[in-house]
């Protein structure tokens, strides 16, 4: 891994997006060392995000950084938004981010010439360059442009919006009036619709489009239930606070003391010293724009008497009635509010006292008609009351707004351009009815968006036949489908309604037992959050939305969605002396018939449905359209300035699916180019040029980008298109801006470019041919080898049969040795016999050998048979020579033994005879040896006698001891001894005799 580069990453450390550096990869954990803090945390692999290097760098489009993922764009954001630079491209979104201040000359009015007529990235990103694109792209490409901003509540959604205006008012209004007029609009769209919130003190509680080109405003969704209370710390509308601070306007509307005097005000914030100077000065350009718009100070009054009739009819309350157990009526204290609010708003004070505690029913037909009056409890007077205020406030609401659009001649352009402020998605601790209906338009928005950035943009690229991995995203129609199905929550809603007692416990649970296996709705048990574990399965219901789960509390459901008023009441508004608020009650669309309604017509009065049916013009009108998107994003909660909470953002960034649009940028191609237009530019150029002249305006551009040595890498050219990489297309967006020098020097580069190539295109083909000469020469004499395989094979396959026989009959062949081994071992008798067998057999052996040789190519299927019987023949002939051999062996053997017997008595009549022979002498030798005994014994008896008579005579003459004498007297003594001598004679005798003895035996 690259050590400058990949292994810096962003990741959570202190609450805080850190940069650090891998250290360590270990298995699911990365060890990531801290920059500048010389520690080590563990992180999981999803919870590091790469990074470059360079922490100090900023870009105008995020596209241009190297990594694209949460991190880096929010640290893009974060050191624009501290370099007060609010605004950043991703791509073509623009990214902005609310500074809570007035930024010097950011939307000054030479800043607003100066984006007029600006390509995207020419200057920095601004909301005005959104503008022109828009203005320009329905101009170039003909169709109407639509401008969607979206975002948190207080993200400065209508800020832009109100530039967007502003800009296209000073750049292209021709009609002075006309930009007044939509200009003026805005205070008064704000006066009625929008209010202090806890997230934003100007909070628009109503969606709007604004179409520029046609001069006309449609609204979405406003909040009613504001009108009757508000949060603590919220207020109600701005319009009832600038009544209350206007004190000229006091005495002919009764309006006295503070908001604690009005219990539509009380629950809300209270109002300090400025902001009634701030209301005063409000209401004053309110007046002002109320003229311009063409309302009569006549009508004007009427408004404000409405507004301040409602706040009147507010502070009426009810007590049960003496008389009537049923009953109520209005309580003593509130019979001066009564009589302000049926004043103003031009009713007879007992007339509205009598409709405020009783309504009037009539039978069905079947009832024959009858008309009757029904005396309501306290609590269905109230809520009579209120319905009676919030449909007055509402339908003066519409009126206003249809007033303004009155006000505005409509342009005369076939196409429009329509700036979209709708509040973003929204939870709070308590989500009610309002959170349900923006939420589930956000489902529908993100959906458009994601189609819009995703699905449309991988469609682009594949309709131009550019490869690019496909980018998954989460894509959350289950979520719309949750809402909309048949069994869908708008329709339950709708059903439960119809209900004859409605209750919100019956709808949640009803919610559950039908969307059971739904997954994305959840029972508040199962909530990801703790704090909306502890309520009750049938007080509320979790939407897993695209951007984070929100647990909805489900107690005034049916309530706000059946917000009707009932006919009585109706009756009442319409023979009002008040001309505005007559005008307002012309039709009861909402009222509910006395009979019972069909499906549909309830339905169509369902205040959801009307939303669903309104936000589905909207979409409609906004598919018609090519879309333009700014992303507004809250650096904060505290709405101060020079705060940047970066998981604040990032949470609202991954709300807003911007990590699939990072995906989609990374791997994808955002910015792109039609090349017949850069060639239309070129063209002029080139007509002159004959290497260019000819080139089509593919190929042309190919060569220019070529020729200027801009890598390959960084476009693709798809079909018709040539496709930018993220952050490439500034560089070639230059080529478009070329003033004539400039273009006249690329003709040049690529006229040089395009001979320099094709000489090397020729040289190359050369190569390119000798190449496929070669190939094609081996490949010819590698068919060759194939061919004679084949052929080889095929013969070979045909005469395989022949072949093994012939091989066989060779082995047999081969087996005559073996034979003719056993013949040379039989009988001589036999061996003749089977000599002469074998000698046949092997000759026609070899006569069937030849055979088949000389027609080997025969099929011939005896052939087989006939080697068989040959194959049997020398088995049997090896197994009958086997047996004679073992025959004619048995037969020698045994002749053998016969000889080997005869022999053996031979030998043994020999033996005895030697025997015998032997005995015979053996007895005459024991015969003699008995006779030369007997004849020595007499030689000796005579010798011992002889020697007995000269002993006596040499007694004298003989030493009495030869021994001891010396040898020369001993010979003297034989000499002259006689006993001597015979001494030497008897010895010599004896040894004689001894001699005989055994020379005779030696004889024996
Ligand atoms: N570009 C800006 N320059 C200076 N201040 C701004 C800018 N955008 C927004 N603000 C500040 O933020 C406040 C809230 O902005 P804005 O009313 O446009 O929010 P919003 O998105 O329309 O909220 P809501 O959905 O509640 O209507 C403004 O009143 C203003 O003070
Ligand atoms: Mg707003």
């Amino acid at each position: 891994m690259d050590d400058q580069f990949s292994t810096f990453v962003y990741t959570k450390h202190e609450n805080k997006l850190a940069v650090g550096k891998i250290i360590d990869i270990g298995n699911g954990k990365l060890t990531v060392e801290i920059l500048n803090s010389m520690c080590a945390v563990e992180v999981n692999y999803n919870e590091v995000y790469p990074t470059e290097a360079d922490q100090e760098k900023d870009v105008d489009d995020h596209c241009a950084l190297m990594y694209l993922n949460e991190a880096t764009l929010l640290q893009n954001c974060k050191r624009r938004y501290q370099r007060k630079l609010i605004y950043t491209y991703l791509a073509h979104i623009l990214v902005s981010v609310n500074p809570y201040e007035v930024i010097t000359d950011l939307y000054s009015l030479d800043n607003i010439r100066k984006y007029k007529n600006k390509s995207l990235g020419v200057l920095p990103p601004h909301v005005f360059a959104i503008a022109d694109k828009a203005h320009r792209d329905m101009r170039r490409l003909n169709c109407s442009q639509a401008i969607v901003i979206s975002g948190e509540s207080g993200a400065g959604k209508t800020e832009s919006q109100k530039h967007i205006l502003r800009f296209y008012c000073e750049n292209f209004g021709q009609l002075v009036i006309i930009e007044q007029r939509i200009l003026e609009a805005n205070p008064i769209l704000e006066a009625f619709g929008n209010a202090k919130t806890t997230r934003n003190s100007n909070s628009s509680r109503f969606g709007k489009f604004f179409d520029v080109c046609g001069g006309f405003v449609e609204h979405y969704l406003l909040e009613k239930s504001r009108i009757i209370s508000s949060n603590p710390k919220e207020r109600n509308y701005h319009i009832f606070y600038y009544l209350l601070a206007s004190q000229e306007l006091h005495d002919d509307l009764h309006i006295y003391g503070d908001v604690q005097n009005f219990q539509y005000l009380k629950s809300g914030d209270s109002l300090s010293d400025e902001d009634i100077m701030n209301f005063k000065k409000q209401l004053e350009n309110l007046i002002q724009a109320l003229d311009r718009i063409g309302f009569s100070s006549k009508q004007r009054n009427d408004i404000f008497k409405v507004i301040a009739g409602i706040l009147h009819l507010g502070n009426v309350n009810f007590e049960e009635t003496k008389v009537n157990a049923r009953g109520c009526e209005i309580s003593n204290v509130s019979e001066q509010s009564l009589d302000y609010a049926a004043e103003l708003l031009g009713l007879d004070s007992d007339e509205l006292s009598i409709n405020l505690t009783t309504r009037i029913m009539t039978t069905t037909k079947r009832g024959g008609g009858t008309v009757y009056s029904i005396c309501l409890k306290p609590s269905e007077a109230e809520n009579s009351k209120n319905s009676l205020t919030k449909a007055i406030y509402s339908r003066l609401f519409d009126e206003i707004v249809a007033a303004i659009n009155r006000s505005i001649p409509f342009g005369d352009s076939v196409n429009y351009i329509g700036i979209l402020d709708i509040a973003g998605f929204e939870y709070f601790e308590v989500n009610s009815f309002e959170q349900f209906c923006i939420n589930y338009a956000n489902e529908k928005m993100q959906h458009f968006f994601n189609e819009r950035i995703l699905k449309s943009e991988q469609q682009i690229y594949s309709e131009d036949s550019l490869e690019v991995g496909q980018v998954l995203y989460s894509d959350n129609l289950d979520c719309i489908e949750l809402f909309e199905s048949t069994n869908g929550l708008l329709n339950i809603l709708d059903e439960e309604s119809r209900l004859p007692k409605p209750t919100h416990n019956h709808f949640t649970e009803t919610v559950h037992a039908r969307l059971k296996n739904h997954p994305r709705l959840l029972i508040p048990r199962k909530s990801a959050r703790k704090e909306n574990r502890s309520l009750r399965d049938s007080d509320g219901f979790v939407v897993r939305h695209y951007a984070d789960e929100v647990t909805y509390q489900s107690a005034q459901f049916l309530g706000k969605n059946h917000d009707t008023l009932h006919d009585s009441l109706f009756n009442l508004m319409h023979h009002t002396s008040n001309d505005l608020l007559k005008s307002l009650f012309t039709s009861n669309e909402n009222s509910m018939p006395n009979k019972p309604s069909s499906t549909n017509l309830f339905k169509s009065r369902s205040v959801s449905h009307k939303f669903r049916s309104q936000l589905d013009l909207l979409l409609k009108k906004l598919r018609e359209t090519q879309t333009h998107f700014v992303r507004c994003f809250k650096p904060n909660q505290d709405q101060v300035l020079e705060n940047f909470e970066e998981f604040f953002v990032l949470k609202q960034l991954n709300a807003a699916g911007m990590p699939s649009v990072l995906s989609l940028m990374q791997a994808g191609y955002p910015s792109r180019l039609v090349f017949n237009e850069l060639y239309a530019k070129y063209k002029p150029y080139i007509s002159e040029i004959k290497e260019l002249q000819r080139l089509d305006p593919r190929i042309f551009c190919q060569c220019l980008f070529k020729s200027l040595g801009f890598n390959d890498c960084d476009y693709k050219f798809g079909l018709t298109k040539v496709f930018f990489r993220a952050g490439k297309f500034a560089a070639f967006d230059q080529l478009l801006k070329q003033d004539q020098p400039s273009i006249q020097e690329f003709v040049s580069k690529t006229r040089s470019w395009l001979i320099r190539m094709r000489f090397k295109k020729v040289a190359w083909s050369v190569l390119a041919a000798i190449k496929i000469k070669n190939r094609i020469q081996f490949r010819v004499a590698t068919i060759r080898r194939i061919q004679n395989w084949i052929k080889c094979n095929t013969v070979q396959n045909r005469i395989t049969e022949k072949l093994m026989i012939i091989r066989k009959v060779i082995l047999i062949q081969n087996g005559e040795n073996e034979l003719r081994e056993v013949v040379s071992k039989l009988h001589k008798e036999n061996q003749a016999i089977w000599t002469e067998k074998i000698t046949d057999f092997i000759k026609r052996l070899d006569d069937f050998l030849d055979d088949i040789k000389k027609n080997v190519e025969l099929a011939d299927p005896s052939l087989l048979l006939k080697f068989q019987r040959f194959q049997i023949e020398f088995d049997k002939h090896l197994d009958d020579l086997k047996n004679q051999a073992e025959e004619d062996e048995k037969r020698r053997i045994l002749e053998l033994e016969a000889r080997i017997q005869a022999e053996k008595e031979r030998e043994e009549a020999e033996r005895q005879s030697k025997l015998e022979a032997e005995r015979i002498r053996e007895e005459q030798r024991k015969i003699e040896e008995k006779r030369r005994q007997e004849e020595e014994e007499k030689c000796r008896q005579e010798a011992l006698a002889e020697e007995e008579a000269r002993q006596k005579e040499d007694v004298q003459d003989t030493p009495n001891t030869l021994t001891t004498l010396k040898y020369g007297e001993l010979r003297k003594i034989i000499n002259t001894s006689l006993a001597c001598r015979l001494e030497c004679h008897r010895r010599m005798r004896g040894y004689l005799a001894w001699k005989q003895k055994s020379m005779s035996k030696k004889g024996a």
